[in-house]
């Protein structure tokens, strides 16, 4: 299928994202053609009942979840049950898809018959802005909770203070907006050293009375606001405002450079009158359950320094720096808890012992989730590695200046919230997940919608439907169906990249499919096999082809062009030709299970480094992964031994890792994700005979967060984990 096309109802499927748990389809009778009110959701019963829509709202009905529905469209109507509003809501915001997706050119709307009840699997589903480093309007604030409402995301998790800008109105403290909310200039692209700025100001704030329309706005769409307030990090701008409230003397500026401040709050009287004071007006604004305090990346060196914070470290028995900050957000927590509200925090509010009410909000992958969660503290999942929205989409070469970083569609769709290390009744801390969108180089809305979206489509299957609903090309089938419903926003989505082209491959024949796929409505895909620029003269793809692959190779690149002018990014690909590596020739026994893993301690930035360092130790470990002895940071691992597979075959081998890793088999590397780096997983193909096959993985943390992991698969499979039956080594 090279577009979407009509009908737009599959018997099979009903297009609608996030996927309901159960449909279904009673095929050969449709709705009549009805004139629907333009925004369903929004339309109170006595507009919809006039609409042929019956809508009950039944408390203490079967539907037990709150936000739960039961949708009935026959050819008398259509009857909507739900406990609560809530799941009246989403009733009706399926019903809207459903009305999007059977409306035709004419404008008449035809939904075939059929029985939905559906509910979420996650509680907690969520999307974040930060509007610290670039402010945005109130308008578009709007637009982005409607947005996400609209998939079925119930929290909007508001970032509002930064170093680089306070942006929420505080009447105790005028000067946190009139001096906090302006910063003197941005910083241009990257341009950190030597530092150029772009010499204009960037100001602005929320009032009190516009941050009550965004809540209640919120609110008529089953959305709640969490505010977050930052602390003792990331807080230059309030300390620009009121220089009390930081250790030294300053000068303090508002900053202009992205990155981390070691001006942080000093833990004094002052400062916690500050925050009580602060806090007290934010409960005020935000009727939400839960308060973010923030607590990432603060520096510990100017309480290292501070008489003042070693008097209280003093003072209150503490062990070090990392402890007096536990003991600041404890105090918060305790202060928050006294007034019925919960404090959620980054993961570095487990460093030094967590507050005991505090929800943990995991960013630097899933570990600091996992140890909250063992702990009995819930946990929302943002890890770095899938859910970092101000990270790249694609190739670099071809998207706006971003932070770094590479998730794409794809991985955001393979995105699982509850780690395997949790057990079930440790997973029910597991509220949820949510997309970060950091601002330093999203200055517009455009440019946040480019980002947000259509990643949130895909999360927002990951936390509504279930998880064995979830399925990667039956999503891409009616991804196209909710494009049109962006399209019909005028939502400045990316429009993706061509689909079939994941990345190089081998064949061990002369010839390679190729199959490829748009989810854009009235697109083509135009290729190019020599490796030039595909234009709107390059030749079209009808269909999937056999292409001849020569002796030394060939780059296949693919384009999707929309019928408005729009187009994707470039895409390729390179097949080569290749043959088997044959298996070793080894007595059974001369091996045994497990891999030789020696461990190194060093700071190091390729795994290049990693052969000529002093081993700390060797042990035998069952599997490529981390052993859990390992110290945080600044170290490295290597793993020899032999992969023992269970057929002749073309294996496509994944290393996903935090920093960086290489996998070498019989000497030649087959995958190269080297390199100081966040979560990134990077793969390559090799032709092995059944047998064992010499083989190493290296991998270094140099620092933040960590993770390890090699998948395996052949084409039709899906990743996993390579088996621990297929390792072994010389004992
Ligand atoms: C974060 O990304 N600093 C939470």
């Amino acid at each position: 299928m090279a577009a979407a096309c009509s009908p737009a109802f599959l018997p099979a499927q009903v297009p609608v994202i996030p996927a309901p748990a159960t449909v279904i389809l009673r095929s050969g009778t449709w709705l009549p053609s009805v004139s629907l009110p333009a925004d369903l959701a929004l339309t109170g019963d006595e507009a919809l009942a006039r609409a042929g829509i019956d809508v009950q709202v039944v408390p203490g009905s079967a539907l037990v979840d709150p936000e739960s529905y039961s949708l009935d469209v026959s050819s008398k109507g259509v009857t909507l049950i739900a406990p609560s509003a809530a799941g009246r809501f989403y009733g009706l915001v399926t019903l809207q898809h459903l009305v999007n997706v059977g409306r035709d050119v004419a404008g008449a709307v035809r939904i075939p018959a059929l029985t939905i009840v559906d509910s979420p699997r996650f509680p907690y589903r969520g999307m974040h802005l930060d509007v610290g480093r670039h402010f945005q309007p109130v308008a578009f604030v709007k637009r982005y909770i409607d947005l996400m409402a609209r998939f079925k995301f119930n929290v909007f998790h508001w970032h509002l203070t930064e170093d680089q800008g306070w942006r929420i109105e505080i009447k105790k403290y005028p000067r946190l907006t009139e001096v906090g909310g302006c910063r003197a200039e941005t910083m241009v692209e990257k341009r950190f050293d030597p530092y150029v700025g772009d010499g204009t100001p960037h100001c602005g704030f929320y009032t009190q009375e516009e941050i009550r329309e965004v809540v209640a706005y919120a609110a008529e769409r089953f959305v709640t606001v969490i505010p977050e307030i930052e602390m003792p990090g990331h807080s230059l701008a309030a300390i620009t405002a009121y220089p009390e409230l930081a250790c030294t003397d300053g000068p303090f500026a508002v900053r202009t450079t992205w990155g981390v401040s070691e001006d942080v709050l000093c833990p004094s009287e002052r400062t916690f009158e500050f925050l009580q004071d602060v806090l007290t007006e934010v409960l005020d604004l935000f009727p939400s359950p839960y308060i973010h305090i923030g607590g990432d990346e603060a520096p510990k060196k100017r309480w290292k320094e501070s008489p003042l914070a070693q008097e209280v470290i003093r003072r209150e028995g503490l062990k070090d720096e990392d402890e007096l900050q536990s003991w600041f957000i404890r105090r918060i927590e305790r202060w928050l808890a006294e007034r019925d509200r919960r404090l959620i925090g980054w993961d570095e509010i487990l460093e030094g012992g967590l507050a005991p009410g505090a929800t943990v909000m995991s960013w630097r992958g899933m570990s600091g989730g996992i140890a909250a969660a063992q702990q009995g503290h819930d946990v929302i999942m943002t890890p770095g590695s899938h859910v970092y929205f101000d990270h790249y989409q694609g190739d670099p070469r071809f998207e706006p200046l971003a932070i770094g970083g590479l998730t794409t569609l794809e991985r955001v769709y393979g995105f699982e919230p509850i780690p395997e290390a949790l057990t079930a009744s440790q997973s029910r801390h597991v509220l949820g997940a949510q997309a970060n969108l950091w601002t330093e180089y999203l200055k517009t809305p455009a440019a946040i919608e480019y980002m947000a979206y259509p990643r949130a489509v895909a999360l927002s299957e990951v936390l509504w439907s279930s998880r064995e609903r979830r399925d990667w090309g039956d999503f891409l089938g009616r991804l196209p169906y909710a494009l049109r419903t962006l399209d019909m926003l005028r939502v400045n989505y990316r429009v993706p990249d061509v689909i079939g082209l994941e990345g190089d491959a081998l064949t061990l024949g002369t010839r390679i499919p190729v199959a490829l796929f748009t989810p854009m409505g009235g697109a083509i895909i135009r290729y190019t096999v020599d490796g030039s620029d595909v234009t709107m003269a390059s030749p079209l793809y009808r269909g999937p082809f056999e292409l001849p692959v020569p002796a030394e190779g060939v780059t296949l690149t693919a384009r999707v062009f929309v019928r408005d002018g729009r187009a994707s990014a470039p895409r390729s690909a390179t097949f080569r030709r290749t043959t088997y590596r044959e298996a070793e020739r080894l007595g059974r026994r001369s091996t045994t299970g497990g891999l030789r893993l020696t461990y190194v301690e060093a700071a190091v930035r390729s795994t290049a480094a990693i052969d000529s360092l002093q081993a700390e130790r060797t042990e035998v470990i069952a599997r490529v992964r981390r052993p859990g002895n390992e110290r945080p940071e600044q170290y490295a691992l290597r793993f020899d031994g032999y992969l023992d597979v269970p057929q002749d075959g073309l294996y496509e081998f994944a290393l996903t890792s935090d920093d960086g890793s290489v996998l070498d088999i019989g000497g030649a590397r087959v995958v190269d994700n080297d390199g100081l780096h966040g979560s990134e997983q990077k793969s390559g193909m090799i032709a092995l005979r059944k047998g064992p096959h010499p083989f190493v993985v290296r991998y270094f943390q140099a620092g933040g967060g960590a993770e390890l992991g090699l998948f395996v698969r052949r084409a039709g499979e899906e990743w996993r984990e390579v088996p621990a039956e297929w390792f072994r080594h010389a004992p």
